[in-house]
């Protein structure tokens, strides 16, 4: 088949590159030059595991292509896929500005039946108005040509994108229109060998259940964070019930880590969007608003720690920042913890030395040369001349460091831990002082 994917960011670039893989024809468009640039180059302009071997084996075998043409995305594609961002708008809602544009786009230049494919995450309706831009368009242009627009939301996880996309636990698609449908079966027919993995539903339903599951994820996160500031105070350890409730099958072991926060480019703005579309039609979502306030609360909650055990006035001090991603095996910043964590450190005064495999570019990007923030090389660089050491994102090698050395370069031998990584005891038996969330 031969499918254009508009906007060439984690969702667009990573299903472009697995519907190539599978032996599609696919061209990636988007209007930021310097993406398309690295990609032409052999590059790949985001940190994603597996993504860049596969980009280069299907540029290689010539079925993938990038673009920064309009006209010849839409010429190309009788699937048009539409994966470009909807960031949250001044209220928190949506802002489909991208999505519209893309779907003029679309309409402006298209001379044949085309299937267009809202896989952006987009509030329920939004197909409605896709199709009433294109038809517009198309009236304004005085030509009746057919289309059908299709909701399929992508669900994969930045980390595990790849792996998500080659291996979906299912594939949404809402669609009415049969000849649309029949597409989509065939599109993903080489992702569904095992079992059936389609979900055919309408609409609406298919633009629901999005929010739905990041709705749902955001609120376990955020009851577990709860949970764990309670056990701090009650003397209980947020690990041992973890385990007492997630062996019950109905709640399960996923998703029950407490931590600093969740963040990342969906589940904040995704959250955020559905509270005000339910605002919007006079029906509040009250208990994904404290969903959303505890997150809120949660962000600070290592900077809570770490004023209650320095003070409030951190002038002259330096502290080491372990983690800069919003999670582990992505360089993806947005709605960061470290964020949140940096500047409130600043604010207090403090100065910080971070480390993150993948994602210290990124973070220059966002602060600047802000003098205030250094970068080491390695994890145990960044505690030289630290006060303290403070771990916002779960990297794989910080789960064994050498506490010993920690200790030995600290000058106050203290660890403030958002991702519960350590056995609280056996931190302390290095000499350690050690913060975790809800660990005794
Ligand atoms: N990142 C994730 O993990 C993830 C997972 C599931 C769903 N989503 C959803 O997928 C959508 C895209 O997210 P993302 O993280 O890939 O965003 P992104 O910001 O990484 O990529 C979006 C890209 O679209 C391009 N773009 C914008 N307008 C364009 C236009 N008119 N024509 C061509 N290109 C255009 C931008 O330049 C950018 O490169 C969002 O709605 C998001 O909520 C994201």
């Amino acid at each position: 088949m031969k499918i254009s994917v508009i906007g060439t960011g984690y969702v667009g670039l990573v299903t472009g590159t697995c519907l190539a893989e599978v032996g599609n024809d696919v061209l990636c468009l988007d209007l930021d030059e310097s993406k398309i640039r690295i990609l032409r180059q052999g590059g790949i302009p985001i940190h994603e595991p597996g993504l860049l071997e596969m980009v280069q084996r299907n540029v290689d075998a010539g079925r993938l292509h990038f673009t920064t043409s309009i006209e010849e995305s839409v010429a190309f594609g009788t699937i048009q896929f539409i994966a470009v961002g909807t960031p949250p708008d001044e209220d928190g809602s949506a802002d489909l500005q991208y999505v519209a544009a893309a779907a003029r786009n679309i309409a402006k230049h298209m001379t044949d039946y085309k299937v267009v494919v809202d896989k952006s995450t987009v509030p329920v309706g939004t197909a409605d108005k896709v199709k009433s831009a294109l038809q517009e368009e198309l009236a304004r242009r005085g030509v009746d040509t057919e289309f059908a627009v299709v909701s399929n939301p992508e669900f994969l996880k930045e980390g595990a994108a790849v792996e998500d996309f080659m291996r979906p636990d299912r594939v949404v698609v809402g669609a009415e229109d049969e000849r649309a449908i029949t597409l989509m079966r065939e599109l993903y027919a080489p992702f569904n060998r095992n079992h059936d993995r389609l979900v055919v539903m309408d609409i609406k339903s298919a633009e629901l259940t999005k929010y739905a599951a990041n709705c749902m994820l955001a609120t376990r996160i955020s009851f577990m964070n709860e949970l764990a500031n309670l056990a701090d105070r009650l003397g209980a350890d947020i690990e041992q019930v973890r385990l007492g409730i997630g062996s019950d099958p109905r709640i399960g072991y996923q998703f029950l880590y407490p931590g600093c926060g969740y963040g990342g480019s969906c589940f904040p703005k995704d959250v955020q969007a559905l509270i005000r579309t339910a605002d919007s039609i006079g029906m509040p979502l009250k208990v994904l608003k404290a969903v959303e306030d505890a997150n809120e609360t949660q962000k600070r909650i290592l900077l809570e720690k770490i004023k209650g055990r320095f003070g409030a006035d951190l002038k002259g001090m330096h502290f080491a920042l372990w983690g800069l991603a919003f999670k582990p095996n992505t360089d993806d910043m947005r709605a960061a913890s470290s964020r949140v964590v940096i500047e409130g450190l600043w604010q207090m005064g403090a100065t910080v030395t971070a480390y993150d495999p993948v994602a210290m570019n990124e973070s220059r990007r966002i602060f600047g040369d802000d003098p205030r923030l250094a970068y080491a090389d390695s994890p145990m660089h960044a505690l030289e001349g630290a006060d303290a050491l403070v771990i916002v994102t779960e990297w794989k090698e910080f789960r064994a460091p050498d506490f010993d050395q920690i200790k030995a370069t600290l000058k106050t031998p203290v660890i403030f831990d958002g991702r519960n990584l350590y056995q609280p005891s056996q931190v302390r038996a290095h000499g350690l002082e050690y913060y975790a969330i809800g660990r005794r």
